[in-house]
């Protein structure tokens, strides 16, 4: 049987939600990515990296673009959390910024949606969400996507999106 490694970083919960299931339904082992040496995945066949997205960045992915070389010939897994609608547009925005040309053709990336919680949210996350919400309200309602939308309707509250059967395609890819 493969071995399947499933290494995370979450700022609010949603990617540790979303590894925790991923890693129960593979039999995977899981640890947060401040808590692992890249050294100790060279013993898994698979290494499922979650992280949240912010600004179009894969939170922690440093760790894998770092160390790269060490999992080159592994099967490479990554999954973004978001609060984005979007879906093969947001992927092909997640690759071009977060992926070198060397992963581009090597690395499976999905994208699954997360929520939005100003409770938790640290100053300067709240300061961001401010800013741009009141940058996005300068605009005329014809201008505005979904996702702008949906960040106005929800400013301020706790919405969660995130959907355990979402996770379907991504253990499929790991037992295949
Ligand atoms: C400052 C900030 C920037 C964000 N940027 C993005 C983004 O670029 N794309 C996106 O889809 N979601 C974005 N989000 C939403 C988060 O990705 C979402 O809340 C996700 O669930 C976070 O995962 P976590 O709870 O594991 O940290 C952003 C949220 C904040 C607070």
């Amino acid at each position: 049987m493969k071995k399947v490694a499933v290494v995370f970083k979450s700022k609010y919960g949603s990617t540790e939600k979303y590894a925790k299931w991923i890693a129960e339904d593979t039999c995977a082992e899981i640890f947060k990515v401040s808590e692992i040496k890249a050294d100790k995945l060279e013993e898994f066949d698979t290494i499922v990296y979650c992280g949240g997205l912010y600004a179009g960045g894969i939170l922690g992915f440093s760790f894998i673009k770092n160390n790269y070389y060490k999992f080159y010939d592994k099967k490479l897994i990554v999954v973004a959390v978001g609060a984005t609608l979007k879906k093969d547009e947001a992927i092909e925005e997640i690759k071009e910024q977060n992926l070198t040309d060397e992963m581009k053709g090597n690395v499976q990336i999905f994208l699954l949606r997360g929520g939005l919680n100003y409770k938790k949210m640290n100053f300067i996350d709240r300061l961001l969400m401010f800013l741009l919400i009141k940058s996005v309200k300068l605009k005329k309602a014809e201008e505005l996507d979904d996702d702008t939308k949906g960040m106005i309707a929800t400013y301020g509250q706790v919405v969660d999106f995130t959907n355990r059967n979402t996770i379907a395609p991504i253990i499929n890819d790991i037992n295949n």
